[in-house]
């Protein structure tokens, strides 16, 4: 199992020093939450952060947009030094549009579906993403409740990835804990984004092992 630490859940005052800290600890990809106040009740940080952090580590930048109309910025989070760019479905922009620039700037392109989404929304493109974000919660905070009942969502995804021989990941984020990295990962999880669980713990090399022997 991957672990991508959520810097949302971090101390935004030690950013850099955060970033540094997780990736000592065994992070796998940082998960960086971009939010717009208008595709979620919540506002974090945009590409100018994220431009700046980039030299902190070298491990990918899985950068998370839940903001309303992705296509407009794609190119900011490019330059940024983005690795992996996720995007809603349900967003207003164009899907196919979007998936073009992300694809044009060579960044690795992820769809993500909220809880309510069937994972049909991602069926037509799956050939052409690295990975689909499964969210476990309702995008918007940290430290929300997992939601298992999306485990059918993961099973049906790496199904369809199995069948038609693609190598894309599936991601899921939210309320990843000690007691509920099992159910993912038994669903057949590739990467597990955790906030709370890393961020929460003194010890963030502790939580990572800890978390990944859980998969075991
Ligand atoms: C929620 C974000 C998550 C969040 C996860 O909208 O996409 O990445 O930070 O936090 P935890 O792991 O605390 O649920
Ligand atoms: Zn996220």
């Amino acid at each position: 199992m991957l672990i991508a630490p959520s810097l949302l859940s971090c101390d935004f005052s030690r950013f850099r020093d955060e970033i540094i800290r997780v990736d000592e600890a065994g992070a796998d990809y940082m998960h960086l939450d971009v939010m717009d106040g208008h595709f979620v009740p919540n506002l974090t940080f945009g590409a100018p952060v994220i431009k700046k952090l980039r030299n902190a580590t070298k491990k990918p930048f899985d950068v998370h947009l839940m903001i309303s109309e992705p296509h407009r910025y794609i190119g900011d989070f490019a330059n940024a030094g983005a690795d992996i760019i996720s995007f809603h479905t349900e967003c207003d922009s164009d899907v196919d549009l979007t998936l073009k620039l992300i694809e044009e700037r060579g960044v690795k392109p992820a769809l993500a579906i909220k809880p309510g989404t069937s994972p049909e929304a991602v069926q037509p493109y799956l050939d052409r993403l690295f990975m689909v974000l499964v969210m476990t919660v309702e995008p918007g905070f940290g430290g929300q409740s997992f939601m298992p009942d999306m485990m059918p969502k993961v099973e049906f995804l790496k199904k369809e990835i199995a069948e038609r021989g693609l190598q894309t990941l599936v991601q899921v984020d939210g309320g990843i804990a000690k007691d509920t990295i099992a159910t993912a990962a038994k669903a057949g999880v590739d990467i597990c984004v955790a906030g709370t669980a890393v961020f929460g713990e003194k010890d963030a090399k502790e939580a990572i092992d800890t978390l990944k022997a859980l998969c075991e």
